[in-house]
């Protein structure tokens, strides 16, 4: 999923990485396999206060507030409206339009606090519930309302982030979907070779990563890195797994990223998958003998 950003306050970057994961999840739980893009503004109360009253003639501030671009008639969702989808495709981004998300920083806060839950499940809960009304989802009679919160658990739990177990890990199918979803920003122009990785962290936190390459060849950084320095750099120390998702090939890491990710985590399970193939080993297999930090030590 493109998450188009309008950032008009202060916001922990952590949040925005788990944002765009629990969006790739929302469409991968939706079974929506085009692509789709929403933009999201995340904004103070004030802002979100003035859309409210001039938008829905609501005269106070409010955590979320999403403007659908699609026209689901009803009962339908986005993952059975594939002609409505093709409909609000924009040429420029390549993907489908889904529509608008405001978003109340303050109210982030303010509703973590409440619940007595990390700010981090809070943005992913308000981000999940927008996108759902972005794919067809509502909540104004019960029927509607239980699918929605089912949808809005799915799409929470695979990502660790269910209101019961919020420590828990997601499972691998999620990690190798939200590798898949990685795989589609890669930037890869010259070799036609796009991968992407979802690295899985102890403590639940998910980081994505593609290959970006260069026209100067070898200031290509993989996808591997790209996700591992993302999360060190957000301050992630523990790994559990890595899924690494590629096309017609099985994506094993290249020499390089085993000896980054040998840096961090020398027991992660590497998880691959490629046209339709899933094949697992530990790290330790795949770098024997591997020169560490305890080598030094
Ligand atoms: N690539 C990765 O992203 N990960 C790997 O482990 C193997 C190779 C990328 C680098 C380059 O952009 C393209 O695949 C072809 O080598």
């Amino acid at each position: 999923m493109i998450l188009l950003w309008e950032i008009d306050t202060q916001v922990d970057p952590s949040l925005l990485s788990l944002m765009q994961t629990a969006a790739d999840a929302a469409l991968h739980a939706e079974g929506v396999t085009r692509s789709c893009a929403v933009s999201v503004r995340l904004c103070e109360d004030e802002a979100i206060h003035e859309i409210n009253r001039e938008f829905r003639g609501v005269d106070r501030a409010t955590d979320v507030l999403s403007f659908p671009m699609v026209n689901y008639p009803k009962g339908i969702t986005a993952g059975r409206a594939d002609k409505l989808l093709r409909r609000a495709l924009d040429d420029e981004l390549n993907a489908c339009m889904l529509g608008d998300l405001i978003i109340s920083v303050p109210h982030i806060l303010a509703q973590a606090a409440e619940y007595g839950h990390s700010p981090q499940r809070e943005a992913a809960y308000l981000l999940v519930h927008g996108i759902c009304h972005l794919m067809g989802y509502d909540h104004m009679v019960d029927d509607e309302k239980r699918s929605m919160r089912v949808m809005e658990e799915k799409i929470l739990a695979s990502i660790g982030m269910s209101r019961e177990e919020q420590t828990g890990l997601i499972s691998d199918e999620a990690l190798l979907a939200l590798a898949v979803s990685a795989r589609e920003r890669s930037y890869s122009p010259y070799s036609g070779y796009a991968v992407g990785a979802a690295l899985l962290c102890a403590d639940g936190r998910v980081f994505q990563g593609c290959n970006i390459e260069n026209a100067s060849f070898g200031l290509t950084n993989c996808a591997e890195r790209t996700a591992m320095f993302k999360a060190i750099s957000e301050g992630a120390d523990e790994f559990v797994a890595i899924a690494i998702a590629a096309e017609k090939s099985a994506p094993w890491p290249c020499g390089a990223c085993r000896q980054v990710l040998n840096e961090f985590a020398p027991d992660i399970r590497v998880l691959v998958t490629w046209d339709g193939n899933v094949d697992e080993a530990p790290l330790s297999e795949l770098l024997p003998h591997g020169f560490g930090p305890k080598s030094l030590a």
